[in-house]
């Protein structure tokens, strides 16, 4: 891996700290912490308690401390009485503070030099090292480094180095801290700490999840610390003496397990017992400890994920960058141990509430698909687990079948707290619908299709059936929001409408191919298939032959067209903020791109003619305030050979989390994977795969990039593209 793998900063500032915790966030496929410092931050408190009310999170003002801790484990959720089950952010663990002559060192109060903070997205180490002139006129070298292991999936591995450059004592305290909120909210029902020789905090969740933590901090020759206990956070502090220019390497291990726990035998079930955490907290310590070389076994398991999936760029340093720290951020975050999907910032924060949206099959299903299909299995498991959700979901609404909720969480029902979006974004439906489908064609799992896959195709049709309504001769979905959602309660969207009728189509197609057996297993009418494929064949699209258009929904002429110049002057700003929601709720405004997305699902489908048109018109009226957007349209004009508008496009989606400092919420994880789609899909040219099953390439490349090398995996097999102007060379790796 050539070029820069290294994410750093050497300025602190109190505006910028919260971005770089989240850019910097950590994760191994069980839990994620973000990229706080080990010590308490200006006495800035993690327990704040306030209302975060349904809003739309995009445009909502959120609160801005200089700090937010977070660590957590996916599928460890609460119940927020408005916001609905919600990821928990768990105690801090990795908390150390150090204190020297009555002082406590502070990034915010004290003296120091020469700080830097940097995670090498190789192996996922984060480290900070500073120079601390303390009040008593001590100068102290201090490393902090801090890794969460891919190879003991529960075990945080921590460090501090200490040197000083006159014989001093400095108090290293561990700490744990259980006094911290989620979006305001305390989800902690119960919380019981033990302050021997390990700190251990117990917790039972309003959810009825319980978690166990522990922290075990070991410093050569020092044996014995003193225990502070404070509500909920606990603490022991060790006395270092420092001989001058000696190094002390002070070792720190954190422990998380839960009773949601995959490798318990009945996750989540009533026979729960306190001892199980224990036991097993004290078994995966041990494991830890008695491996002696933990840390290459870590490094090594980065090695062969990013083998897998690193894409090299040839001309461009910067898009190489920003889609190495989009892929480090994939990586981290799949859920390799549990059963819950991606949330929608990537597990780096807390905003849309650990929720999962369309985001996990349309932007970051295909990063897995093709290079761990593994992984992509869980997501597309995890539509399966929540299929008995979605047909209460569905019940609600009065409806048969099955409707995925917009915004999902672990029961599968609706969690979104704003009506517009759970109400009206039935795409969702298609979109769940569609993604298992790519899944199945391109790892050519047809077991998942069969066992499980039939069920949720079958279902979903079942919906459509009951939702749409025939008027001459043709099926209409009325009342519904497409992916703009700056245009709510449309009539027949012409992607809402174009997803489905593919759905209903392919569901047809794959019930008839079932034998008799297995369709009664299934539990299909005999006459479902044929419903299916006469309302896929005759649903409404709003598509204006004479003038090769398609309109973004068939009531879209009627709505108000806006003088962008005059209502948004600070682009700095998104639009949603310069308008009122009732006012660009009737105008011709696009949050994000709409018709468009459907030019890149389908590629072959629409005539160049008709794609022009309507992205030249769309894009005029479409503000991009949804971080989806930019990298749709920098696919479909490089399809178009657009060029220099496919690249403006992918510039400004790369530069959305580390560039412009949009992390501190956590990561824009589906532009993460859209980034992926835009460098591999767009300027790589992986179009997709002939029915025979051979792979398509067809390089789009900005004038400036000499060659693109990506890995992918296609039906088990692994092969390498390079792409070059003109020429594309497909190898088979072993
Ligand atoms: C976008 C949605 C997206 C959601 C979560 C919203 O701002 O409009 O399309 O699913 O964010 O990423």
């Amino acid at each position: 891996m050539t070029g820069q793998m290294i994410l750093k900063t050497d300025r602190y500032s109190r505006k910028d700290n919260k971005h770089y915790e989240g850019a910097m966030t950590q994760g191994n496929g069980y839990m994620n912490m973000r990229a706080s410092f080990e010590e308490d931050l200006s006495g800035e408190r993690q327990d704040e308690r306030y209302w975060r009310l349904p809003a739309n999170v995009t445009l909502e003002k959120i609160r801005n401390p200089i700090s937010k801790w977070g660590v957590y484990v996916p599928g460890i959720y609460g119940r927020h009485p408005l916001l609905g089950e919600e990821l928990v952010n768990l105690p801090y663990l990795p908390g150390v503070n150090l204190y020297c002559g009555g002082e406590r060192f502070d990034m915010d109060d004290s003296r120091y030099e020469g700080y830097e903070k940097t995670l090498d997205m190789r192996d996922g180490v984060l480290r900070r090292r500073v120079c601390w002139k303390t009040r008593t006129g001590v100068s102290v070298d201090i490393v902090w480094k801090r890794y969460l292991s891919l190879t003991f999936a529960h075990c945080m591995v921590q460090e501090v180095v200490l040197r000083s450059d006159k014989d001093t004592v400095i108090e290293v305290e561990n700490f744990l801290d259980g006094a911290v909120t989620t979006n305001g909210y305390d989800h902690f029902v119960s919380v019981e700490t033990v302050c021997e020789n390990d700190l251990e905090m117990y917790l039972e969740l309003d959810s009825g999840q319980h978690v166990f933590l522990s922290s075990r901090m070991e410093i050569p020759g020092v044996e014995k610390g003193h225990t502070y206990v404070q509500g909920r956070r606990i603490a022991k502090r060790y006395p270092v003496h420092l001989q001058a220019g000696k190094e002390v390497t002070c070792k720190k291990t954190g422990i998380i397990v839960t009773d949601a726990d995959e490798e318990r035998s009945a996750p989540g079930a009533s026979d729960y017992a306190v001892s199980d955490l224990v036991e097993r907290a004290a078994q995966y310590r041990d494991e830890y400890a008695r491996c002696e070389n933990g840390y290459e076994l870590h490094q090594k398991e980065w090695e062969r994920r990013w083998k897998d999936a690193d894409v090299e760029i040839q001309g461009d340093d910067q898009l190489q960058f920003h889609l190495r720290f989009c892929i480090y951020h994939l990586l981290r975050a799949a859920n390799r141990s549990g059963n819950v999907a991606i949330d929608a910032k990537g597990y780096a924060g807390e905003a849309y509430f650990g929720h999962y949206f369309w985001d996990t099959e349309i932007y970051l299903l295909p990063f897995y698909i093709y290079t761990e299909p593994e992984q992509a299995a869980k997501l597309v498991e995890y539509r399966y687990r929540t299929l008995e959700g979605a047909k209460k979901n569905a019940r609600s609404y009065g409806y048969e079948g099955a409707r995925y909720p917009w915004e999902s969480c672990i029961s599968g029902e609706e969690q979104c707290p704003n009506w517009q979006y759970a109400d009206l974004e039935i795409h969702i439906t298609a979109d769940v619908a569609y993604g298992l489908l790519e899944y199945c064609r391109i790892t050519g799992d047809r077991q998942f299709l069969k066992e499980k896959g039939m069920r949720i195709l079958l279902e979903t049709a079942r919906y459509w059936m009951s939702r749409a309504r025939k008027k001459d001769g043709k099926w209409h979905l009325e009342g519904v929001m497409g992916p703009d959602e700056y245009l709510p309660f449309t009539r027949d969207s012409a992607y809402t409408n174009y997803m489905a009728a593919y759905t209903l189509k392919k569901t047809a197609e794959e019930l008839s191919k079932l034998t008799s057996d297995e369709q009664q297993a299934l539990g299909m009418r005999e006459e479902e298939p044929g419903l299916y494929e006469e309302m896929g064949r005759n649903m409404y699209f709003p598509y204006d032959e004479e003038a090769g258009f398609i309109w973004q929904s068939d009531d879209f002429a009627s709505y108000e067209d806006i003088d962008f110049e005059r209502v948004w002057k600070d682009r700095s700003v998104p639009f949603g903020n310069c308008i009122s929601q009732e006012r660009n709720y009737r105008c011709k405004a696009l949050k994000q791109g709409d018709t468009v997305m459907l030019f890149y699902l389908f590629r072959d489908r629409f005539p160049e003619a008709v794609r022009r048109n309507c992205i030249d018109y769309y894009e005029k009226i479409t503000t991009h305030d949804s971080s989806l957007s930019h990298i749709i349209h920098s696919i479909v004009y490089g399809d178009l050979e657009e060029s220099e508008k496919s690249y403006a496009h992918a510039v400004k989606s790369m530069r959305i989390d580390w560039e412009e400092k949009g992390a501190a919420e956590g990561i824009h994880i589906a532009n993460a994977g859209g980034l992926w789609q835009g460098v591999v899909c767009g300027f790589g040219g992986l179009s997709g795969i002939y029915p025979d099953g051979s792979l398509r390439v067809e390089p789009a490349l900005p004038e400036h990039i000499r060659r693109i090398t990506y890995p992918i995996c296609v039906s088990g097999k692994r092969y390498l593209v390079t792409v070059e102007k003109d020429k594309a060379e497909i190898k088979e790796r072993e």
